[in-house]
């Protein structure tokens, strides 16, 4: 494996990278940081665009890949998909397809970003299999900016944020853990927090209600990097067991293996079942060691996590959020510059 196997290289799932692979993309996040916080320009992709086609809202990952091709001395292009004729159905009449949309905007940019997810897909997988599609036809590196499935560039960032705070993981706890919220949300952080964290060797708890199981696929590629990374991995459904012992927690909502056949309303009354899956002060006192928050955001405080604990001394939130900025423009760097 040579430096040089990145350019042109797409990021869909947290597994299509190794190991070796994000410990460079994390040296560059540090030396992207670095010049950051000294001041030194840095336009690595001059004259570069990277197109953002947002299916699905978002605060931080438009922002941070905006400011960061500004800081790259390039241009991200914000692309709402509704002001598009393209249509995801792929069939005659509905739409322009996948394929002619990917390989004309590949002709118009240097690498391209996807977020599709939650109410605009029809099943599970569906978001997934578009982004894999416009991988398939662009002539440009993909980079999957969340999907119903991975969301790789948040993952990447969550691994460099515990090792930026920890000084290092392996053998460090952390619990991905289910809590109650009537937002219904997707999958996506979870499972790729999960996955990267097993990579690194982490002791990976993820707790949830017997509803709301992960993905049994993602789950199993846990099982079995974490075995091959000297790490652990272990599905429990006892909110306060998970917690015991923790380093880092990773509360949030997701929706059951059913969301695309009952619909939301179904969904939020088996959720209403749990309404007591929530990080609070007294668990991260009583339970954890000392268990920090690590949380993507956007949250929902009050019922995913107490207001206390997003703002109290162990929450990393608004750092994590931050590092979204320095990691991405690696990734950018990586996939769309590359060598001279
Ligand atoms: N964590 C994350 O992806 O945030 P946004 O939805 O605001 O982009």
């Amino acid at each position: 494996m040579s430096w040089f196997d990145l350019k042109g290289r797409d990021l869909i799932a947290e597994t299509d990278w190794s190991k070796e692979e994000y410990d460079i993309a994390m040296k560059v996040t540090d030396q992207m940081k670095g010049l950051y916080y000294s001041g030194k320009e840095h336009p690595y992709l001059k004259y570069k665009t990277f197109a953002m086609l947002f299916f699905a809202g978002s605060t931080r990952t438009r922002m941070s890949f905006e400011a960061g091709m500004t800081q790259l001395g390039g241009n991200a292009q914000f692309i709402s998909s509704n002001t598009l004729r393209l249509s995801i159905e792929d069939k005659p009449g509905a739409g322009e397809t996948v394929a002619d949309t990917a390989k004309a905007m590949a002709r118009f940019c240097d690498g391209l970003g996807i977020r599709l997810l939650d109410d605009q897909v029809d099943y599970y997988g569906h978001g997934d299999l578009v982004i894999r599609k416009f991988a398939e036809c662009a002539e440009v590196p993909v980079i999957n900016m969340a999907s119903d499935i991975n969301h790789p560039c948040q993952s990447l960032t969550d691994i460099h944020t515990m090792h930026e705070k920890l000084g290092h993981v392996k053998g460090k706890k952390i619990v991905v853990s289910w809590a109650y919220s009537p937002w219904v949300r997707g999958r996506c952080s979870m499972q790729g927090t999960a996955l990267i964290s097993a990579m690194y060797g982490m002791d990976v708890v993820v707790a949830n209600p017997p509803e709301f199981d992960l993905d049994p696929k993602v789950m199993q590629e846990c099982k079995e990097i974490a075995a091959g990374s000297g790490g652990s991995f272990e599905v429990v459904h006892d909110m306060d067991k998970a917690l015991d012992g923790a380093t880092v927690v990773f509360p949030r909502n997701w929706y059951t293996g059913k969301r695309y056949d009952i619909g939301k309303e179904e969904e939020l009354k088996i959720a209403e079942r749990y309404k007591d899956w929530c990080y609070t002060a007294a668990r991260q006192k009583k339970l954890c060691d000392p268990g920090y928050l690590l949380q993507c955001m956007p949250i929902d405080r009050g019922y995913e996590v107490e207001s206390e604990v997003c703002d109290n001394s162990l929450s990393w939130i608004y750092d994590q959020a931050e590092n979204r900025l320095h990691t991405q423009k690696a990734i950018m760097a990586l996939t769309m510059g590359g060598r001279l």
